[in-house]
């Protein structure tokens, strides 16, 4: 059963609630930030005395105003809330405003001044790593004996390849609301896709028990992994104001402050080799690894370990040896980014196969075919693959008669002078679950009201990727009763404890199992309720489209009058469900283990024209094939594909964030920093949904979409490539994405 996303209705409306839209509580003040201006030094004075006696200004606030713990790292302390006596990148916190109005609140900021004694600033992670900072010691994963079996490869290329950040630029930027209550406790509205965080850092940094610290989100307009982490110093900021102050405290940050202040996807400078039997089987792969983490560790460590587990791809290569290093530069933390690391990580080696099938003169897709992963196979990290990559592939040429197309392409490029085609396949393969363990769990919370009406809470937080509805759907399939009697709540840690941040695609599953176990719960009692009122076996009823049934026959007592009388009959109506995934574990001293429920697959087939006058081009077609489980809701997850897709053509060809030696950022606004458009969007979309029936840990069999998709947009990049060759066969392209219209028009006249 499918449902209408229940946002829908009001979102179509403007109704639906935002930070933003909230109704003031009044007397609230308004935040607002300090930045460093310089990326790297010594804090010498700081210079508040005009700001502070502006009109309207009610306090400013430096890190010797926390009462508790400065400090808001989320797997390493080393972030402070408030900048100490050094700075670390642009932008970084050093002084809180609390004034009357936001823009008196800004307009102070523009008044404070500071000195530093400047320290050098490094914006390159090799720079970074050739100086000893890493954040974390590196990590190496390890299959088979690369080494060695180079010396038996009949082909060995290696070669660079980089990716450049990206802007998550949700369309509702990072903000909070804190309102202090009484007993010294507080609420805070926050923006988040982990209210738990915000929670646990708040306590700490004002010093109280978590027990004191509401957290309520209602929905996100957009996280894409940027508040995974990253809402929680603008939450902590409010909470801390309105905890000193004893007033509610608000702060929605401008579009600038934004850009410049958080981080963004990591960029990735990697060296590889890779080694090919004489029938193109790879047979090695090594890989070097440095992310560019920023100045603090934020989720970098485990963005890392992502990057090492889809190292690569699609692929099954026996003998591997992968390396990652977490570098610390002096730009904003980066963070999470759909995809985690992971598409880094593919990047890499579909780099390293288009160089060898270059250098071969044989179509990239020769290589790739041959070496997807079949079931049983072994990943580098120890878990085998459950599934056939191939099966997508094999779809996508059938189904889009792709051969038919490539010929198309041979023809048109000869004819053609000024106009070339390009295309690729971009097969992917992601795994399912946080590769933190210990985060996969989750926690529900169902009451059915004595009018049979339900009420769901979760740890799951809607940012537009459809998880309430989802949410709203499991409850609905178990009571067999109409969506219309339900009702998914905002998320909040009084309601539901210790969540995990609503990220790795997992979401919907882990918390889509809490709310089954739990309403699952609930329906037996019914049951057991129903066979008492009936006076029958208990064995014989069951509850079907929301009435009782005996021995599958239909009797007069409907959902309602069942909930109602199991109500006066003193029957517990309410369920706490908790969920945590079995069968997953990993060894980090060794690098191995099964740290995936599952794997999701795909492959997308790419074409694209450049015109070879101007550089710039057409995305003409994306036509993938997406195993999808048994899709819980074909809309929502087909708005997944499509959002995650042009997201991953952005960040592959237009989006192209620019910092200086200094550390500043050039591409701050939306007139440098250039995102998809409609325009973007390619011509012809197709999606076809594979249907898998595996048993798998998904709910209701549905496999995670949120992030997968993102991984398509790779296939761009080498589609491009492809057509520049067809322009320039002696071309030299630089794996280095984006890959824009500029870099595009240099690579066509490249060499030439
Ligand atoms: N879709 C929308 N519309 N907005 C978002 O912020 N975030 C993505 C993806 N799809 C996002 C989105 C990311 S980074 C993740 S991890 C998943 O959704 C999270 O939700 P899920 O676990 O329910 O898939
Ligand atoms: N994905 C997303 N977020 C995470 C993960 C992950 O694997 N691990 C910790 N946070
Ligand atoms: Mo998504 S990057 O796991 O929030």
């Amino acid at each position: 059963m499918s449902i209408r996303n229940i946002d829908s209705f009001t979102h179509t409306r403007g109704e639906s609630v935002y930070l933003d839209d909230i109704p003031l509580v009044n007397g609230t003040l308004f935040a607002s930030v300090f930045g460093s201006p310089v990326a790297h030094g010594k804090i010498l004075q700081i210079n508040i005395t005009e700001a502070a006696s502006m009109e309207g200004v009610v306090r400013i606030f430096t890190y010797k105003d926390i009462p508790g713990k400065n400090q808001i790292g989320g797997i390493i302390p080393d972030e402070t809330l408030l900048a100490t006596d050094e700075v670390h990148y642009m932008g970084m916190p050093v002084v809180l405003v609390v004034a009357d109005s936001a823009e008196i609140a800004a307009a102070a900021v523009k008044k404070i001044t500071i000195e530093i004694e400047k320290y050098p600033v490094v914006t390159n992670p090799r720079t970074a790593h050739a100086n000893g900072s890493l954040i974390v010691p590196p990590r190496t994963f390890k299959i088979g004996d690369s080494e060695n079996i180079f010396e038996n490869c009949t082909h060995i290329f290696e070669g660079v390849a980089e990716t450049n950040g990206q802007e998550h630029l949700y369309i509702e930027t990072q903000g909070a609301y804190a309102i202090p209550g009484e007993n010294n406790s507080i609420r805070i509205i926050s923006s988040t896709q982990g209210p738990t965080a915000v929670q646990k850092h708040s306590s700490e940094v004002l010093g109280i028990a978590m027990h004191r610290v509401e957290v309520d989100t209602t929905r996100l307009g957009g996280g894409f992994g940027g508040k995974e982490d990253q809402a929680t110093s603008w939450a902590v900021f409010c909470a801390l104001a309105a905890w000193l102050l004893k007033k509610p405290v608000k702060y929605s940050l401008n579009r600038m402050e934004d850009l410049r202040m958080t981080g963004k996807r990591h960029p990735y400078s990697s060296d590889f080799r890779i080694g090919l039997d004489k029938d193109l089987k790879i047979l090695a792969y090594e890989v070097n690894f440095y992310q560019n983490a920023g100045a603090s560790a934020d989720l970098s460590p485990a963005v890392l370990e992502r990057t090492l587990f889809h190292c690569t791809n699609s692929y099954f290569v026996p003998n591997v040896t992968a390396k990652a290093f977490s570098c610390r530069t002096n730009l904003p933390p980066n963070t999470a980014f759909r995809g985690f690391g992971g598409p880094q990580g593919m990047f890499v080696i579909e780099a390293a196969i288009a160089k060898a099938a270059d250098a071969l003169g044989i179509p990239a897709a020769e290589i790739q075919q041959k070496n997807l992963v079949k079931t049983g196979d072994e990943f580098p990290y120890g878990q085998k693959a459950a599934s056939e990559a191939n099966e997508c592939w094999q779809k996508a040429i059938d189904l889009y008669e792709i051969n038919k197309i490539k010929d198309d392409i041979i023809r048109f490029n000869n004819e053609q002078v000024l106009f070339k085609k390009g295309f690729s396949f971009m097969p992917i393969c992601f795994g399912i679950s946080f590769t933190k363990i210990l985060m996969n769990q989750a926690r529900a919370l169902v009451h059915v009201y004595l009018d049979g009406s339900v009420n769901i809470s979760t740890g799951a937080v809607e940012m537009g990727q459809g998880v309430n509805t989802k949410m709203l759907q499991v409850a609905a399939n178990i009571f067999t009763i109409a969506p219309e009697k339900i009702r998914v709540n905002s998320t909040n840690t009084y309601r539901i404890a210790n969540t995990s941040p609503s990220a790795a695609s997992a979401t919907a599953d882990l918390n889509g199992k809490a709310v089954q176990i739990a309403c699952e719960k609930i329906l037996e009692r019914l049951r057991v309720s129903a066979a008492e009122i009936l006076a029958c076996d208990a064995a014989a009823v069951e509850i079907r489209n929301g009435v009782v049934q005996v021995n599958q026959k239909a009797v007069s007592l409907n959902w309602d009058e069942l909930v109602n009388a199991s109500y006066l009959k003193r029957i517990n109506l309410s369920e706490h469900g908790h969920y945590a995934t079995p069968g997953i574990n990993f060894d980090n001293t060794v690098e191995k283990g099964h740290p995936f429920a599952y794997h999701v697959y795909g492959t997308a087939f790419t074409t694209v024209t450049v015109d070879c006058i101007r550089g710039i081009y057409e995305i003409d077609a994306v036509k993938l094939v997406h195993d999808f489980g048994t899709s819980m809701n074909p809309l929502i997850d087909r708005g997944q594909i499509e959002g995650g897709l042009v997201q991953g053509i952005g960040w592959m060809t237009m989006e192209e964030i620019v910092y200086d030696e200094e550390g500043r950022l050039r591409s701050n606004a939306l007139s440098t920093y250039k995102v998809p458009d409609i325009y973007s969007v390619p011509k012809e979309l197709d999606i076809h949904f594979l249907e898998t029936t595996n048993d798998n840990l998904a709910i209701f069999r549905s496999k995670a979409v949120g992030e997968p998709p993102l991984m398509y947009g790779i296939g761009t990049f080498f589609a491009l490539r492809n057509a520049i060759k067809a322009f320039n066969p002696h071309s030299d392209i630089p794996f280095s994405a984006p890959m824009t219209p500029e870099k595009t028009l240099m690579a066509l006249y490249s060499n030439k």
